[in-house]
């Protein structure tokens, strides 16, 4: 696929809205489901320049378990209830975190993340994992962010489990 870039000079909104079909070509009829995961976290890393970390957690049990992603290592295991990803997981919702030092139970895995977002991946009514991206920026992530990256979690729902 091409992937678009903010180098071009597109707005983030229309770098979401090009990268949605890209994505479901992407994964269409590929039943390696780590694989798909792991370029579809490619190509939104490589497509905004302030993704310093972007990645899956998987749900599993009680927990959520660390999947395929694109930056610097992360913690493997995160309880639900607990850091931005536990918490969206809770309660059911995405989360936008403007300065990550100013979230109680924040997960550092990274000490150069300063703001984040994190949105569930639905499989029916179930929460089956969720997209975690990272800025080393403060005040990343608005809206925008949070509308892109709800339909693509619709998109690749069905690469969890
Ligand atoms: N910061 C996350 C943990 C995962 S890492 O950012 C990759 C959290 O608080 O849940």
């Amino acid at each position: 696929m091409n992937i678009p870039t903010q180098k071009s000079g597109d707005s983030k909104a229309q770098i979401y809205e090009q990268l949605i079909p890209g994505i479901e070509s992407l994964i269409k009829g590929v039943d390696n489901h780590v694989g798909a995961l792991a370029n579809v976290s490619a190509v939104l890393h490589s497509s905004f320049r302030y993704y310093f970390w972007c990645g899956f957690y998987i749900v599993k049990g009680d927990s959520l378990e660390l999947g395929p992603f694109q930056g610097e290592m992360a913690c493997y295991t995160i309880k639900k209830g607990c850091g931005v990803c536990g918490k969206a997981w809770e309660e059911r919702r995405t989360i936008v975190v403007p300065d990550v030092l100013q979230f109680p139970g924040h997960i550092a895995c990274s000490s150069k993340s300063r703001s984040e977002i994190v949105v569930p991946v639905f499989k029916g009514v179930e929460v089956a994992g969720v997209i975690d991206v990272d800025s080393e920026a403060y005040n990343s992530f608005d809206d925008v962010d949070k509308v892109g990256l709800e339909k693509i979690a619709r998109i690749i729902s069905p690469l969890f489990g």
